[in-house]
């Protein structure tokens, strides 16, 4: 597949296979810990093997030519190597453009590019693709132009990005399980620290079943910074009488205490990002004792504060959720990412993984209209350079 890609490659841009380099980086789930990043608590997502593919070629042009296999219609795109300003016409390219910009801070690029994308994960499902073609863009300039950055720095510059260029005031955790991904372990992330405990994750006789809803995300962007904001809000108040740096310092027992000084919604709001960290050191310490009964459970409670107390769910999730949480065949369900639409993770009993597609999917299509999309997926490694011979996941 890799090969024809590669040929792809030639016919868009000429020239011949040799010097081509192809780099990869994952989409990611989340267990549990959501709308707790930029509260500095914890999450506990793990990468993917789907992704992103880049195929790239240094070039002796004064420009960079991006071209996406996921958006035909827009065609090359050509930008100037000293002219990688935002442009709305640009769409999806604007993220790989930001990702150029940043670098450019620190390390002149005087080269042209040629770059074909592929991406493997359904776009603005909230399984992070913005994240793996920031990702994988960064990781292939610092092979390129052999900056040694780690990681890490790869994982912020990416979120700055994110935060800057394209303007979504996210949190880290999209980036960093993609950039840090490990094959078979979940990440327990303290977003305050970034100290980070990878978690194996034995799902013996079980996998992990991602439900789309399919549905499109109209304002998920600004009621994301709207529940932020009211958080940000909240924590100034218990600030001027406890001494927390975040609501992740904050126990449930100090909430109750303090929760006067908060107003009813802000209290709301609060409650979910303290009671879900709470739960997602419960279930990283129920992951690594392989009690997947509990890790389900929390899973439910989880669903269950986004929907009622951060108010993030919507019909089209919680069709999902309650359809699957009835399958005999379920272990945990909830909603991953940020909600408003997006995806579901469920942990389902291999037996049991066709019928519960069958009999979620025909709920879910009944009561909303139209179907979702099931993907049984396993957990990969973080973004890299591949080769054609090896690692070829597509
Ligand atoms: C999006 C953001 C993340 C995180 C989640 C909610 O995926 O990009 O930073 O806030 O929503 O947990």
């Amino acid at each position: 597949m890799m090969t024809n890609w590669k040929e792809e490659f030639i016919q868009l841009f000429a020239g011949t296979k040799e010097d081509i380099r192809i780099f990869f980086a994952p989409g990611r789930v989340n267990f549990i810990g959501e709308h707790t990043d930029y509260n500095g608590g914890h999450v506990l997502p793990c990468a993917l093997e789907i992704g992103t593919y880049a195929l790239v070629r240094k070039t002796a042009n004064p420009f960079i030519r991006f071209y996406s296999k996921n958006f035909p219609e827009t065609g090359i795109i050509t930008v100037a190597y000293d002219d990688l300003s935002y442009q709305d016409k640009h769409g999806w390219a604007n993220y790989p453009k930001g990702v150029i910009a940043a670098f450019q801070s620190f390390c002149p690029i005087e080269t042209g590019l040629d770059i074909l994308y592929y991406g493997m994960i359904p776009n603005g499902a909230g399984l992070s693709s913005s994240a793996s073609i920031e990702l994988v863009t960064a990781v292939m300039l610092n092979e390129l132009f052999a900056q040694h950055l780690d990681m890490l720095e790869l994982v912020k510059l990416s979120q700055k990005v994110e935060n800057e260029y394209v303007g979504v005031n996210c949190g880290i955790m999209d980036q960093f399980a993609v950039g840090m991904g490990k094959r078979n372990y979940a990440m327990l992330l303290n977003c305050q620290t970034l100290e980070c405990r990878y978690i194996p994750v034995a799902m013996n006789d079980c996998s992990i079943v991602i439900a789309n809803t399919n549905k499109k995300r109209g304002l998920a962007a600004s009621v994301y910074n709207e529940r932020r904001a009211t958080c940000e809000a909240a924590l100034a108040k218990l600030q001027k009488h406890i001494n927390i740096a975040s609501l992740g310092d904050l126990t449930s027992e100090q909430l109750e205490k303090y929760k006067h000084l908060l107003s009813p919604l802000e209290q709301k709001r609060a409650r979910h990002a303290v009671t879900e960290n709470e739960r997602t050191i419960e279930a990283a310490a129920a992951l690594e004792k392989g009690d997947l009964l509990c890790f389900g459970e929390l899973m439910k409670q989880s669903h269950i504060s986004l929907r009622d107390d951060y108010e993030v769910t919507g019909e089209e999730l919680d069709t999902l959720v309650e359809a699957a949480w009835k399958h005999e065949g379920t272990i945990g369900a909830r909603m991953t990412g940020a909600g408003f639409g997006g995806c579901t993770v469920n942990i389902v009993k291999d037996a049991h993984i066709p019928d519960f597609i069958e009999r979620v999917g025909k709920e879910y299509a009944e009561k909303i209209g139209y179907e979702a999309s099931f993907y049984v997926v396993k957990i990969g490694d973080g973004a890299r350079e591949i080769t054609e011979t090896k690692e070829m996941s597509a």
